[in-house]
Parts: structure tokens; C-alpha cells; sequence
């Protein structure tokens, strides 16, 4: 097997750091407008809104490129969690991460042009990207356009259930992403696949 090889397209790269820089700048200021208070704001109650409102309308503009350009290369196909013995692999990887790795066992899973992700990465960043995103991006667009929701729902405030699922799938997004750093420092060495994701070259 060759020393390295290049998985990561320039296109992938690009999206994923955009889609992170804008996510992590809507986490900051989204925890401003929801735990607003004006004696120890985090950001200034009215330019978070501005930026949050700015960030979400730019994120679904990086969501669009995502999933039009996952079809048309047909790099989608990574992302479909594939049996057979996909719970098993599954089981196998998650295993790994809350044990193998603390004794030093090989990883159960080399990434390789063929297949980017392991089984359990498959399954989350394919929930993540086509069901978690959709949630969040939808709510937040209803929010920001609140005509659209409905006046009244079970005798409550239309906006409330929009509201709430926006700030569920908030919380959700933030535990992957907390999830997905730490995760992404079990490679080989420590920096290996945060290099692969800049560089886009995975060294075996
Ligand atoms: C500071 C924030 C972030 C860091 C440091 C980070 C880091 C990484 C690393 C090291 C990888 C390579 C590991 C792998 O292939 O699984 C990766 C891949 C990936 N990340 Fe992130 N990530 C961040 C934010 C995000 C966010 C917010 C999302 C989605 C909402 C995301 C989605 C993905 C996806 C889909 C891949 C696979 C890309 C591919 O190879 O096709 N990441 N990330």
C-alpha cells in the first residue's frame, strides 16, 4: 500500500472548514441571544443577531454546495452506511473508541479511496448531514421569517415549537461537534487526520 494517499478532495476542504468556522460563529453567538443578559453579554445582544442572522443564511448557501456537489461527483456514496454486518462493525468501532484505543489495538478501519469512513462515522455524518443540518437550517429559516409558522399550535405561540427544535438540534450539533473533535484525534498520532483535512493526503 502506498505511504500516502490523497482522499480528501480541494472541494471537501474547503466546505468543511467554511461550514465549521460558520458553525462555531453561530454556537457563540447563538448562546449570546439565548442566555441574553445585558450586564455580562457575550456579544452585543443586537450585533449577535445580526451576525447569528448573517452566519445561518451563509450556512445554508454552504449546505446547498454540499449536497449538490456530493451528488454530482458522487462522493454521497461514502456517506450510506452499507451492509452486511453494518451493527456489527458498527458495535466493533464503537467498542474500539471506548476501549481499543486506550490498549493500543489497531483501528478497525483504514480509511481508503473505496470506503472514507468507518461504519460508525458513516452512520453519524450521514444523520448528521441529511437529518440534524435539514432540522436546524429549516427552524432557523422559519425563525427568521416567523410569518411562515403557524399563528397558533395546541393552544400555544406557533413560534414555541420552532423555537425549541432549533435550540434542540442546537444543543445536538454542539454534542457532535464535541464528539467529532476529540474522535478526530484518535489517528495514528494525535494531528494525523486534522492534517488529512488541510492537507487532504491520509499518510498510512
Ligand atoms: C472546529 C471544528 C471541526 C474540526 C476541528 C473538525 C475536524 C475534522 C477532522 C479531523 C476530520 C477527519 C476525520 C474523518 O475523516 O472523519 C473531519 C471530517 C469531517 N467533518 Fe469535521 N471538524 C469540525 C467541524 C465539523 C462540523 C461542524 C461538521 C458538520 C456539521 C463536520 C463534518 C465533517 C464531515 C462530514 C467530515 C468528513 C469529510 C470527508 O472526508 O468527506 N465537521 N472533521
Amino acid at each position: 500500500m502506498a505511504e500516502r494517499e490523497y482522499l480528501v478532495a480541494l472541494w471537501i476542504r474547503i466546505w468543511h472548514w467554511t461550514n465549521a468556522a460558520l458553525i462555531l460563529t453561530l454556537g457563540v453567538t447563538g448562546m449570546s441571544v439565548h442566555f441574553a443578559d445585558p450586564a455580562l453579554p457575550l456579544v452585543n445582544f443586537a450585533l449577535a443577531v445580526r451576525i447569528h442572522n448573517t452566519a445561518g443564511v451563509l450556512l445554508i448557501g454552504a449546505y446547498l454546495f454540499f449536497v449538490v456537489a456530493n451528488i454530482v461527483t458522487g462522493n454521497w456514496w461514502h456517506f450510506v452506511p452499507k451492509p452486511p454486518g453494518i451493527l456489527q462493525r458498527i458495535l466493533e468501532q464503537a467498542m474500539w473508541y471506548g476501549m481499543g484505543v486506550f490498549r493500543g489495538e489497531p483501528h478497525p478501519h483504514e480509511p481508503s479511496k473505496e470506503e472514507h469512513f468507518n461504519a460508525l462515522q458513516a452512520v453519524t455524518y450521514w444523520s448528521v448531514m441529511y437529518l440534524l443540518l435539514p432540522v436546524i437550517l429549516i427552524s432557523g429559516l422559519i425563525y427568521l421569517y416567523p410569518e411562515f409558522a403557524p399563528d397558533t399550535l395546541f393552544g400555544f405561540d406557533g413560534l414555541l415549537p420552532v423555537a425549541l427544535t432549533h435550540y434542540l438540534a442546537a444543543v445536538a450539533l454542539l454534542l457532535f461537534l464535541l464528539s467529532h473533535i476529540y474522535l478526530g484525534t484518535t489517528g495514528k498520532t494525535v494531528g494525523q487526520m486534522f492534517k488529512m483535512m488541510i492537507t487532504g493526503w491520509h499518510e498510512h
